[in-house]
């Protein structure tokens, strides 16, 4: 077992993306991102315990149900990518198998530094795996990984939770073939969708009762406040989820709930708010089961596999690099 950490070269700027956002002549936005910090990524881990969020533990269901089978479509020896891996723990049943069939590099790429400690700790226990963090943004990560890459290896990228979701749909079909160009023929990319399901299903997904989800979101403003000496006052804000039935997404806003003016020194800027008016933090895209092959194939993959969850309507796709 070998753990190594390679720091961030953090390739973003908060303050000038916060600007960018807030500055928008019609529609404000916080790109999502950013609500992952180690308080955030905190909350999310909390989130995907609720009972109204079943998305994460579908997920985990048919990892661990399918792991072997997983295993065994993926050629060896493997050197396994995972865009955002979180806590690491729903890739425990993945890498339990890669590493009974042979020695496993496991390379996490993940943007919180909290998140990638936790995983690097939760999976180093496994025999035969050696862990190289990346605390990188998707891309830049994967291309690291990429130069990693020993002959012969194969490369197999674990997109997990839905995070594809989070792109609009074209944007998600960029996405992969950027993937796809970093990756040689016949590499795998194990992809998590969450499935179409009721308006009233998601909004309770994306609006829980005990309010962690609200927590989250807000959490961005709380995180502009500590990092950009804002003075947003958080109860001046609320929590929404809205359906929106074009796109087949949750959209998730923050919606100020009287005129008011923020400042933001070290965005150098001040920004007002009617009453009403919203920030976009995230949208959520649902997919139908069919339509997966479809995007994969314009990305240059074809879906080999697909698995769908009995309880959560979600799939696990295995796409092969063309
Ligand atoms: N990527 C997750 C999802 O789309 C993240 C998420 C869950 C989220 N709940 C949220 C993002 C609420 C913003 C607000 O399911």
């Amino acid at each position: 077992m070998l753990v190594h950490s390679i720091p961030t070269n953090a390739g973003y700027d908060f303050a000038s993306d916060v600007r960018a956002g807030l500055t928008r002549p019609d529609q404000k936005e916080l790109p999502s991102k950013y609500l992952y910090d180690d308080v955030g990524s905190a909350l999310f881990e909390v989130i995907s315990h609720l009972p109204e969020y079943g998305l994460t533990r579908a997920d985990e269901r048919l990892l661990r149900r399918h792991a072997k089978e997983i295993v065994e479509r993926v050629p060896g020896p493997v050197a396994v990518a995972e865009l955002g891996s979180g806590s690491g723990k729903k890739t425990r049943w993945l890498l339990e198998a890669f590493c009974r069939r042979q020695r496993t590099s496991y390379y996490p790429v993940e943007i919180s530094h909290a998140a990638l400690v936790m995983c690097e700790r939760e999976l180093s226990d496994i025999d035969a795996i050696s862990i190289v963090g990346f605390e990188r943004e998707y891309l830049d990560g994967l291309l690291e990984v990429a130069a990693y890459r020993k002959p012969g290896q194969h490369l197999c990228v674990l997109f997990l939770g839905s995070t594809i979701g989070n792109f609009d749909r074209a944007a998600g079909v960029d996405f992969l073939a950027e993937v796809r160009s970093i990756l040689q023929p016949d590499d795998s990319l194990l992809l998590g969708t969450d499935l179409e399901k009721s308006g009233s299903q998601l909004l309770q997904a994306y609006d829980d009762e005990l309010g962690v989800t609200a927590a989250f979101n807000l959490n961005l403003l709380a995180r502009v406040n500590r990092e950009l000496a804002a003075d947003f006052a958080l109860d001046h804000f609320e929590h929404t989820a809205r359906i929106n039935s074009e796109a087949r997404s949750v959209e998730m806003h923050l919606v100020s709930k009287r005129h008011q003016v923020v400042s933001i020194p070290m965005a150098e800027v001040v920004v007002e708010f009617q009453e009403g008016e919203t920030i976009w933090t995230e949208s959520s895209h649902k997919y139908s089961s069919d339509e997966i092959f479809d995007t994969a194939r314009k990305a240059g993959f074809r879906c080999e596999v697909q698995w769908i969850d009995e309880q959560w309507p979600f799939a696990e796709n295995l796409l092969i690099a063309e």
